[in-house]
């Protein structure tokens, strides 16, 4: 029989719970979480009450075992505005359809066809940087997958005035991280002044997305790019997807597909500027087996050293650091009786640090994954893509695609960090850094 009681954890304020430290301290608090109560413990967010699994088997089980029982968490739900009934945010058979729709699109073979275009691109990044100069490493790294997805996925060479774009795109996502630190959002219809703002930032997103469905259904053949398949995807009874079912679709690809390999990279970049013996290992690597060019999709199971560092580089600083889920119905989960609508919180950030499967895990050693560690781990200790049914889509995408950049960029430019600079976390949806990563760009 499970037990009724709740799993340990902090008692927090009476109103708030533990909410104050959450929205200042989100990262600590889950460490301490974990290292003070254990395998499974719990906390509150005002009224609601949170269950925090740290242990491999119970995350398996919730993402994995008894994920037909469990919905997105209300944090999800905050991003609806923009995200709609998109593949992150939608539950249920329409979620099923429309994951089978897009699944054809990210299988390997496909995805190795976009390599040219993601060398490519990244070369014209290359062309506009000169040494010296002085760069935001998380923001070049945004600009460059921003406009590999909006080609692979969109079949878009631009987007006209980028920088507004992704602003504007920057902008609505603060709006709405604000909601997700509300004890309880105000509805978007009542006109607060930051509802106003949000309201606005959102139908500006929403044009120049229409305009990308605009630009797709105009052009006369279809193209390779995923938009064109869904455009022109039926379903078995023959029904088209609606305006609105292709903007949410369009708008999570493009959110979810750009922003975290962005953030891959600059966290590499950042690590491997911060520890030269394993930049120094990846350059030998390259210059061996690459002797200058881009890697071709012929070339990518050739750089274990590569992807040892990118693997490294997500299990310290994982882009997603935070997967939750909410119980739709009386369930078990370590002994404990969860009750239906309870939250469950699970991080990588908490997960990849454990102990018990990474030794000395604040260190950056890509060198751990070189032995066959993750065939040793249990499969839930290392989880930067998620895992069961939700699974990231876009995984083998993400990975061709980080390997791609660092190899092209690394092998003309390296960084020099700015020495005054002090790492800071903005854990939002994704671990973003406080201040960027500012550096000087040197040739190789
Ligand atoms: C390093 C880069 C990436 C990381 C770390 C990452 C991480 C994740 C994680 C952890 C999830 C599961 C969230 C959950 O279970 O609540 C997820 C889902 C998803 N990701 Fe990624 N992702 C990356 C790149 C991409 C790319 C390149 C695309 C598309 C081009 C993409 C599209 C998606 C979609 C559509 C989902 C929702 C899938 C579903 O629920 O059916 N991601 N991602």
């Amino acid at each position: 029989m499970p037990k009724n009681e709740l799993p340990p954890g902090p008692k927090g304020t009476l109103i708030g719970g533990s909410l104050a430290e959450f929205n200042t301290n989100r990262l600590d608090f889950f460490l301490r979480l974990a290292r003070e109560y254990g395998d499974l413990a719990s906390f509150r967010l005002g009224p609601h009450r949170m269950f925090f699994p740290s242990h491999p088997d119970l995350i398996e089980q919730v993402l994995v075992t008894d994920a037909k029982h469990y919905v997105k968490h209300f944090g999800a739900r905050v991003y609806k505005p923009v995200l709609g009934n998109g593949l992150v945010t939608s539950e249920g058979d329409f979620w099923l359809r429309q994951r089978r729709l897009s699944q054809p699109a990210f299988l390997k073979n496909r995805v190795l066809t976009y390599a040219p275009v993601m060398s490519n691109l990244t070369c014209a990044m290359l062309a506009r940087w000169r040494p010296g100069q002085r760069v935001d490493i998380g923001y070049e790294f945004n600009g460059v997958t921003s406009a590999i997805a909006l080609k692979t996925l969109f079949g878009l060479d631009d987007v006209g005035d980028r920088e507004e774009f992704v602003n504007s795109l920057r902008n609505t996502f603060d709006l709405l991280s604000l909601r997700f630190r509300d004890l309880i959002p105000i509805p978007l219809w009542v006109p607060t002044p930051r509802n106003i703002r949000t309201r606005r930032a959102i139908a500006h997103l929403r044009r120049v997305v229409d305009g990308f469905i605009a630009a797709g259904r105009a052009r006369k053949e279809p193209g390779d790019d995923l938009l064109s398949r869904l455009v022109s995807a039926r379903d078995e009874d023959g029904s088209r997807m609606t305006d609105q079912q292709l903007r949410d679709e369009a708008m999570t690809l493009y959110l979810a597909g750009h922003e975290t390999t962005a953030l891959t990279l600059t966290w590499s970049w950042y690590l491997l500027a911060t520890h030269p013996d394993a930049e120094a290992k990846l350059v030998e690597e390259w210059s061996r087996v690459l002797g200058g060019r881009s890697p071709t999709p012929d070339d990518l199971h050739k750089l274990p050293y590569t992807d040892a560092v990118i693997a490294e580089a997500m299990r310290v600083y994982p882009p997603v650091y935070l997967i939750g889920r909410e119980a739709t119905c009386d369930l078990e989960l370590g002994g404990y009786r969860v009750k239906k609508g309870t939250t469950i919180f699970m991080s990588q950030w908490v997960s990849h640090r454990d102990p018990r499967y990474f030794a000395d895990p604040e260190k950056f050693y890509p060198e751990r994954w070189l032995d066959g560690l993750a065939k040793r781990i249990p499969k839930y200790a290392y989880y930067p893509f998620g895992g069961g049914p939700r699974v990231c889509i876009g995984n083998t995408f993400a990975l061709m695609e980080a390997a791609i950049l660092l190899a092209t960029v690394g092998q003309r430019y390296k960084f020099t960090i700015d020495p005054d600079t002090v790492l800071a976390f903005n854990p939002q949806i994704t671990l973003m850094p406080t201040n960027g990563i500012p550096a000087t760009l040197a040739m190789r």
